[in-house]
């Protein structure tokens, strides 16, 4: 997979360079690109931003350099028409998802736009949805300084999706949110050695050995903790349930 991010503050992405982001890079996995918007500006100050029309606080990102910087990522492209999905990281998207994830794994080309100040002008936006696929993502329900973070958080998800980037090839299907067996429901808790540490024992059934009693208390701890922490996946998860067995409630 190939991704593109544009943005002021290239060093803010340096974690890509590490770990699972990191190896699937030195194996080719994943070919990352990081592009200075600043580049793409023509005054001495390299203004990137400007007092928003309409009034109000903070600044708004000017769209000529976004569309200039835009434009150099398609034509750094392998051509033929080909274009990037892209990502714009906002708290005003759509939340972002297991699922979310699991279709932007699918594609092969993402481009990541994250704003600074109070976002990009929005006619970057629709010129380049006139383009390419964009697809505006909010990682939750809170307000960052700028969107590079969200950038981290979408390209680990969608990295370790990827096919031979995790050492395991099962080691995604038991996730929290994962579509399949344990769907809509939080991870349990896990163990290692010791078997007893500072007086807490791991729980017996872990070493009993007995496949399916282990498979059922791991369904009960889900449950669990699912219900503690999120009541609403509860909720969702007992409306699959109804309609798996076409039961009314
Ligand atoms: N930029 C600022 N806050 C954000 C959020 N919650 N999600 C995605 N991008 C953002």
């Amino acid at each position: 997979m190939r991704i593109d991010v544009v943005t002021i503050f290239p060093e803010y992405l340096a974690p890509l360079d590490l770990s699972l982001v990191g190896k699937a890079r030195a194996r080719g996995q994943l070919d990352v690109r990081l592009h200075e918007l600043r580049e793409f500006t023509h005054d001495v100050h390299r203004t990137v931003d400007d007092t928003p029309y309409g009034g109000g606080p903070g600044m708004v990102m000017k769209p000529q350099p976004w569309a200039e910087a835009l434009d150099a990522v398609v034509a750094s492209g392998p051509g033929e028409g080909a274009v990037p999905t892209l990502v714009v990281p906002t708290p005003s998207g759509r939340p972002f998802t297991q699922e979310l994830a699991q279709q932007l794994a699918a594609e092969p080309w993402l481009a990541f736009a994250p704003a600074r100040y109070e976002g990009i002008d929005r006619r970057v936006i629709d010129d380049a949805a006139a383009r390419m696929p964009v697809v505006e993502v909010s990682i939750g329900d809170y307000v960052l300084a700028g969107g590079e973070v969200a950038v981290l958080v979408i390209v680990e998800a969608v990295a370790r999706l990827l096919p031979g980037v995790l050492g395991n090839a099962e080691s995604h299907q038991d996730d929290s949110f994962a579509p399949g067996r344990m769907a809509d429901l939080l991870e349990g808790p896990v163990y290692t050695k010791p078997a007893e540490w500072r007086g807490h024992e791991v729980p017996e059934v872990l070493l009993s050995g007995n496949h399916a009693k282990i498979a059922r208390w791991r369904r009960e701890q889900a449950f669990v903790r699912t219900l503690a922490n999120r009541p609403d996946l509860v909720a969702r998860w007992e409306r699959g349930m109804m309609d798996k067995h076409d039961l009314k409630a």
